[in-house]
């Protein structure tokens, strides 16, 4: 059959410069801050793969709704289109609007979880489990073994072991766990996603145990695009369909809406169950704003209500993932060490191939995101030991089978051209690997530490 390439489903109507610093400043820079990359100011980075979190160009239509922003304090005209959109493209029927996903994480661990509980999870996120263990809980990864390993080629990673979940039901007792956190395209394993036969199972067995599923929808719709994609019996579904059929399986959801729904800022929480709505509304004003705006502009709620639309159409979601496996295509084509199958939303280097001569308490991921930056301005970040954190009990560094750099790719932001460079990049800093020395702690905040460590060379 001749060969039909996919091309971006839009054009460019605004454009922001961006330019290089030379290597002696990015050199300057990197030092300057501590070798995190999460410190560099972001006008000396050239291209910006930090996260996809709040980084996606909103549309035409977007901008055109900022303008129609209701800013009542109550009752705001955007909340019940926000409202509107949730439920016909999620199915979730009541919401609750936050400043963004651990805002919603901090509300449904707050209600649901009590000391010595535990919150099972297809692999930890930062935010959640951080949430989950303030509330008194302890989370537990009960992901199948495969997503640990960047070489395995599972085509659904983020599928759950249900051998695990049950041994775990069994042994703790079904009162001590209050809900399932089930993600959708798991953001620490790779970017990858749960089947819909899975889920399903999971569906089914904490159905028998009465326990809750809370879904982290925050990338809903890349999972869905693999689904289709990759699972028999879903090539002929829509993307719509499929995300309407995940949320249908789950009880309530946290979306960090500064990912797959396309805007720059915002978050929900939406649940199914009336009681659980009415004391999360009670919760919502402590700590964000009144229930029909959380921590949201109205002019925000209303971006959030088209980008949501936006985001299930399938030549978009196309595109998005397109764009990250060619990336991801190309550097493994460089015979460059990534986790497969390329995820959804970034390229993850596998640091711990690209320089095994540095062990993992050398931080190796932190020194490859730091080599990257200094080779020509790109901004990716570290996702390994440092993201990690330390064990609550014992203080000691956790040590994740996975020593990742995240090259993390805006929504409808960079061109292919952008994607080439990067890989050349990759490219050379692979080459030069030997040369890349480790990094220790110079200081290291309590919580979510990546974030604000610095660090010294070794
Ligand atoms: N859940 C997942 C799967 C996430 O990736 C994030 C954020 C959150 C929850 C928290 O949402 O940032 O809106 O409060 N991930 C960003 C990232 C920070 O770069 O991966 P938030």
């Amino acid at each position: 059959m001749r060969k039909r390439s996919w091309a971006e489903p839009y054009k460019i109507k605004m454009v922001e410069p961006v330019s290089m610093i030379s290597q002696e400043e990015r050199e300057k820079a990197i030092h300057e801050a501590g070798y995190n990359t999460f410190l560099l100011r972001s006008r000396d980075v050239y291209i910006d793969l930090l996260t996809d979190s709040g980084t996606s160009a909103m549309s035409d239509r977007q901008w055109a709704g900022m303008m129609l922003g209701d800013e009542a304090y109550a009752g705001s005209e955007n909340f019940y289109h926000l409202e509107e959109a949730i439920r016909k493209h999620y199915g979730y029927k009541y919401i609750v609007p936050t400043h963004q996903g651990r805002a919603a994480e901090h509300i449904i661990s707050q209600l649901l979880i009590k000391e010595d509980d535990f919150v099972p999870g297809n692999m930890y996120f930062t935010t959640t489990r951080l949430h989950q263990e303030l509330a008194g809980g302890t989370f537990v990864d009960v992901i199948i073994d495969e997503a640990h390993d960047p070489e395995n080629l599972h085509p659904f990673k983020a599928d759950i072991n249900l051998q695990k979940l049950e041994d775990l039901i069994k042994e703790k007792g079904a009162d001590r766990i209050p809900y399932v956190t089930v993600s959708t395209s798991v953001n620490m394993a790779g970017g990858q996603p749960i089947s819909m036969k899975n889920l399903k199972e999971v569906r089914a067995l904490t159905n028998k145990y009465g326990i809750k599923i809370v879904h982290d929808m925050t990338r809903v719709a890349e999972n869905a695009w693999f689904i289709k994609d990759r699972e028999p019996g879903y090539e002929n579904h829509t993307v719509a369909q499929i995300v309407h059929e995940i949320c249908s399986l789950t009880d309530a959801a946290t979306m960090s809406a500064k990912k797959d729904a396309l805007v720059n800022i915002g978050g929900f929480l939406a649940v199914n169950d009336k009681e659980l709505y009415d004391k999360a509304c009670n919760l919502v004003v402590i700590y964000e704003g009144l229930h029909t705006y959380g921590g949201m502009a109205g002019r925000d709620m209303e971006a959030l209500a088209i980008g949501i639309t936006e985001s299930i159409q399938e030549d978009h979601i196309r595109a998005r993932v397109g764009q990250v496996q060619y990336l991801g295509e190309k550097i493994m084509g460089m015979g460059i060490p990534i986790v497969q199958p390329i995820g959804s939303h970034g390229v993850f280097l596998d640091a711990k191939r690209i320089l095994p001569h540095l062990t993992q308490d050398k931080l190796p991921a932190q020194a490859l995101a730091a080599a990257l930056y200094v080779d020509a301005g790109i901004r990716g970040m570290e996702r390994g030991v440092v993201s990690s954190g330390r064990d609550k009990k014992t203080g000691e560094h956790i040590y994740p089978k996975l020593e990742l750099v995240r090259l993390t790719i805006p929504r409808r932001v960079y061109t292919q051209a952008h994607m080439d460079v990067v890989a050349e990049s990759v490219e050379a800093v692979y080459e030069n690997r030997s040369s890349v020395t480790g990094l220790a702690f110079e200081y290291e905040p309590e919580y979510l530490r990546f974030f604000q460590s610095r660090f010294r060379k070794l």
